[in-house]
């Protein structure tokens, strides 16, 4: 079995979120191309209508008719964020400028997730926000305040701090400046000025100036960089294989991936890029490869490539010699502890992984056997499962695959769609 052919993944979920949250406090009608109708994204979704902000959904397109930067309404209950940390963090950020009270919460795995990042900044705008475990995790209520803008400089690598503070700065009274020393994922900030915001950027500092309405606009949605991921490694590990995948999203912020697999010998080529609603899109063309394992991943790339370590970690399984990656204990507070879960994961199937507190050692090996793994209800864990399965003749059991919905429906017939006998 090879994997042959042409795809293009579903849209990008990072992006699908804001576009859905700018376009409903927009002034007018915007439309949105290409969304992602993901478990997550729907949660962003319904919140907004929710809020009394109408929107008109086919597979293809959401219209959403804006009401305005002060035109959301009080919601008649909480917001079930269910397991999308975007939805909460960028949420809250959203709503702690509005005159009214609101509750956020979500399931088990993102009650657990830190909050304290999102209030804590918040609170120094201004915002009544309160929580459980002293305001550091979910539920999250927040009450009527008129916020005052801050300058901030993130603690944490986090693009969802970064947005939320955005956001609240939309409805801040003067200019909110927040410095980014991890260079974190820029959607935001690329949709911003793509709505004609008053927001500017310098480097790693940008900021926004309250109260200043934009009016809808269109967006296209490019393919999701870290769905189209999965696909790049299972080319690259099934011997013999040939893909392309057309209209990705190849945000610099995103594609941390790609350098590191370059580096293990990974054939990928990078064509007819252009530039759609200030996102960089191309197709990728990945031939299969012989990879050889990288030592010493770390430091500024980490966030450029956070929620690709699950797939990476497949990758380093398959290449000759050791891979480490260090630096990365973000990993622990994401879906799941992503460190331990593809840690126990790869030894399930024989591969030897080592946890470190802050990465994992693996070391690569031809062929691996089957074996029972717990994703621990993490989607990118159950993909990067799923595309080792490419690898053994053995069969992987996964104990949750439904989680795979919360970012990548149709993961399972894009995988089956390219292979040939
Ligand atoms: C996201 C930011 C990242 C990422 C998540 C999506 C976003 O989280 O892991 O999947 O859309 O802003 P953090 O901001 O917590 O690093």
């Amino acid at each position: 079995m090879k994997l042959r052919g042409e795809v293009t993944v579903p849209g990008d979920k990072s992006i699908t979120h804001r576009a859905i949250i700018l376009a409903a406090i927009a002034e007018g009608e915007g439309k949105i191309i290409g969304w992602l109708p993901s478990e997550d994204c729907r949660r962003t979704l319904d919140a907004v209508r929710a809020m009394g902000v109408s929107i008109q959904e086919d597979r293809q397109t959401l219209r959403v008719k804006g009401c305005g930067l002060s035109g959301l309404k009080e919601l008649e209950d909480v917001i079930d964020c269910g397991n999308s940390g975007t939805t909460l963090r960028l949420l809250t950020g959203l709503l702690s400028g509005q005159p009214f009270y609101s509750t956020l919460t979500g399931d088990g795995s993102l009650r657990r997730r830190p909050m304290g990042r999102v209030v804590d900044p918040l609170r120094k705008m201004g915002a009544h926000l309160h929580g459980r475990s002293g305001s550091t995790l979910a539920p999250l209520t927040i009450t009527e305040k008129k916020l005052s803008a801050i300058s901030y400089t993130l603690p944490v690598a986090s693009a969802q701090v970064k947005s939320a503070l955005l956001l609240a700065g939309l409805n801040a009274e003067g200019t909110t400046v927040i410095t980014d020393p991890y260079e974190t994922r820029d959607h935001t900030e690329r949709m911003l000025e793509h709505f004609g915001a008053a927001f500017r950027r310098e480097g790693n500092r940008c900021s926004i100036t309250g109260g200043n309405q934009f009016s809808g606009k269109t967006i296209y949605v490019p393919g999701d960089f870290s769905s189209a991921a999965f696909l790049i490694v299972a080319g690259l590990i099934v011997p013999d294989s040939v893909i392309t995948i057309k209209n990705v999203g190849i945000n610099p912020t995103r594609t941390g991936l790609l350098d590191i697999l370059e580096r293990m010998g990974a054939k990928i080529e990078i064509t007819d890029t252009q530039t759609i609603c200030r996102e960089p899109v191309a197709n990728i063309k990945i031939v299969a490869s012989d990879l050889k394992g990288a030592d010493d991943v770390g430091g500024k790339i980490i966030p450029r490539m956070i929620d690709e370590f699950p797939i990476l970690c497949i990758a380093a399984a398959c290449a000759e010699g050791e891979t480490i990656i260090r630096g990365a204990e973000e990993l622990r507070v994401k879906e799941s502890d992503r460190i331990a879960t593809m840690a126990r994961a790869l030894r399930a199937i024989d591969v030897v992984a080592e946890e470190l507190s802050d990465g994992i050692r693996i070391i690569g090996t031809k062929r691996w056997v089957g074996g029972k793994c717990e994703t621990q209800g993490d989607h990118r864990v159950a993909m990067a499962m799923k595309v080792a399965q490419l690898r053994t003749d053995g069969e992987i059991k996964l104990d949750d695959e439904a989680c795979i919905d919360t970012s990548f429906p149709g993961f399972k017939h894009f995988l089956t769609q390219l292979q040939y006998q």
